[in-house]
This record gives structure tokens, C-alpha cells and sequence, in this order.
């Protein structure tokens, strides 16, 4: 019963990949550079693209379930790849978003719920995952912390969950190795919700380094996301924050728990699973 990881090099559906083949079972993942993977031996590595429905199909041979992420910056695109994973497998996980549940119309919302859309049209089993923020994010905030430990942003009080992309996978592994998730949405979130400017800070207190958040204008900090995203998603994320500025924290999901039988792990702990990607280069 092989499982096909669509995003088996990126955040999430590596951990996906990597959990399957922890527990033994059979893995395939579709990468556009297979030479570059560096996934575990162990799993295999299929060329492919998700602009390529030939290379998609050819993935999917003697596949019964599927990990889908949407890498895809519009979801025209959905209604084929939703077809053509139907013709090959039985069960679907999605990693989608929060955005898709909403009424929202920004661009992250509508691309979501198109391809939710899609893959509820086909006989699919399907799951969908809809987590809010990643911690993986926070990355994002890494060469600042190298370099002076002062992050500049715009928001700082806004609260966010941010999850754990193991903690993601593990409950995307259930849900294609396990019954009784077919139709779920799954509300995910990270154990508790935090700002910005507490991000920053829990970071600094796991590396052992002194961090702070500086408040700049809207317009400085979308230069700084244009750095590492596109303009159509910087401003949806500046959009989102700004609906959610004087707010009072969501409250966390227990979804994570719900489904996988353990606690959403703190932020803390994944700034130590990742502190790494924080600490300033060797001079
Ligand atoms: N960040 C958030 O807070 C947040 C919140 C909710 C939902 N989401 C959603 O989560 C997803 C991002 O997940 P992530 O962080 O795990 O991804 P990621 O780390 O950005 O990785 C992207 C993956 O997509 C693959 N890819 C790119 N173009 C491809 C193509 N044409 N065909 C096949 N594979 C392709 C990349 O593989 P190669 O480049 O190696 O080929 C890589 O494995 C997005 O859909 C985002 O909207 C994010």
C-alpha cells in the first residue's frame, strides 16, 4: 500500500515522508530535482511536476494513497490534478489552510478553495488539513536573528498558533494509514498562541541569545517579505494581520491530540528542534 508524498522536499511533506517510512511503510515522493531530495534512504524518488500530468501519473502507479500539498501560486490548475490523482488512488490528504474555511476573499483563501473544491468533486477519500500559521514561518525572521538578534516586522502584537510541521505530518500519517477520517477538516493549530513580539523572544530564550521585535511600517516590513515571498501573498499575510490587530488570541485547537493521540508541541520546542537555522555563522 504505497503512499505518494506530492512535496516531499518542502516543510511539511518531507516530515510526512519521513514518519511513513518510519513506521516501515512503503513511500514513494515526487520531487522536480531527485537528485537534489536528500530524503532517507529508504523512500523512493520519483521525478515529477505538478504541471506535468504525465510525470503525476506515472508517480502514481500501483499508489493507493496520496499526500497532496499545493505548491501552485493560482488553482486553475486543481480540477486536472484532482482528476488525474482520482484515476490512480483511493485516499487523499490535503495540506490546505485555515484561509480555505473562512468567507475571506484574499488570494491564499480563494486558491485553497479551489482545490478543496476540486477534490471534493472526485470519488476520492479525502481528508483536508487546514492549519493556521506555521512555525516554520519564523524562519523567515532567521537572518535577522543571526546577524543582530532584532527582528523588524509590522504587528508585533498580533497572536498567532504556530504549528509544528511534525506535529502536521503526524496527523496527516493517520490519516492515510488510518479509517475514519475520510470528509474531516481538520482545525489545526499549535499548542498555545503567542505574538510576534513573544515569538521573538521565546526564540532568543531557547538559542541562549539576546532577540527583540521592532516595530516598522506596514510598507518596510512588505519590502522584507518581498525578499522571500510573492507580492500577492505578502500582502494577503499583511492583510490577515491587519484584520487581526487589537484581537484577542484565537484559542488553540486540540486537534492535533484528537487525532494523533499526542499533544501539538510547543513553540519552544520547535525553536530547539530547529535552533540551528537561528544561530549566527562560525567567523
Ligand atoms: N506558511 C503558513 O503559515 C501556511 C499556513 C497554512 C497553509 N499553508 C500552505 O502550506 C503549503 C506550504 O507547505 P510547506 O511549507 O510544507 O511547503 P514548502 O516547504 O514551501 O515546499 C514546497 C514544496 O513544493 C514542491 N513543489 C514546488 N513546485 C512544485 C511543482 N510544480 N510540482 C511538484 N512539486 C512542487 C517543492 O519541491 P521542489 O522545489 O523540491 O521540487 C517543495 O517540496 C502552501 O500550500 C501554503 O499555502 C501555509
Amino acid at each position: 500500500m504505497t503512499s505518494l508524498v506530492i512535496g516531499a522536499t518542502g516543510n511539511v511533506g518531507r516530515q510526512v515522508a519521513v514518519q511513513l517510512a518510519g513506521r516501515g511503510l512503503p513511500v514513494r515522493a515526487l520531487a522536480r530535482r531527485p537528485e537534489k531530495a536528500d530524503l532517507p534512504s529508504g523512500i523512493e524518488v520519483v521525478p515529477g511536476d505538478l504541471s506535468d500530468l504525465d510525470s503525476l501519473r506515472a508517480a502514481l502507479r500501483g499508489v493507493d494513497s496520496v499526500f497532496l500539498m499545493w505548491p501552485l501560486i493560482s488553482g486553475d490548475p486543481a480540477e486536472a490534478i484532482a482528476d488525474t490523482v482520482a484515476a490512480g488512488a483511493r485516499r487523499l490528504v490535503l495540506l490546505s489552510s485555515a484561509a480555505a474555511r473562512g468567507d475571506s476573499h484574499d488570494a491564499i483563501s480563494q486558491v485553497h478553495r479551489a482545490v478543496e473544491e476540486a477534490i471534493e468533486r472526485t470519488s476520492l477519500e479525502w481528508t483536508f488539513l487546514q492549519p493556521h500559521g506555521f512555525a516554520t514561518n519564523t524562519l523567515g525572521w532567521a537572518s535577522q536573528i543571526r546577524e543582530d538578534g532584532v527582528v523588524r516586522g509590522a504587528y508585533g502584537s498580533v497572536y498567532s498558533t504556530l504549528i509544528h510541521e511534525a506535529d502536521m505530518a503526524a496527523v496527516a500519517v493517520t490519516a492515510l494509514t488510518s479509517e475514519g477520517h475520510a470528509g474531516a477538516k481538520y482545525d489545526l493549530t499549535g499548542a498555545a498562541a503567542l505574538t510576534q513580539v513573544e515569538q521573538v523572544r521565546v526564540i532568543g530564550e531557547v538559542i541562549g541569545r539576546e532577540t527583540r521585535w521592532e516595530e516598522v511600517p506596514r510598507e518596510v516590513a512588505r519590502e522584507l517579505l518581498l525578499r522571500r515571498i510573492p507580492a500577492k501573498y505578502a500582502d494577503a499575510m499583511l492583510d490577515a494581520f491587519a484584520r487581526l490587530a487589537g484581537r484577542e488570541p484565537d484559542r488553540p485547537t486540540t486537534t492535533v491530540e484528537d487525532v494523533t493521540g499526542v499533544p501539538a508541541r510547543t513553540f519552544a520546542q520547535w525553536v530547539a528542534d530547529h535552533a540551528a537555522e537561528f544561530a549566527p555563522a562560525e567567523r
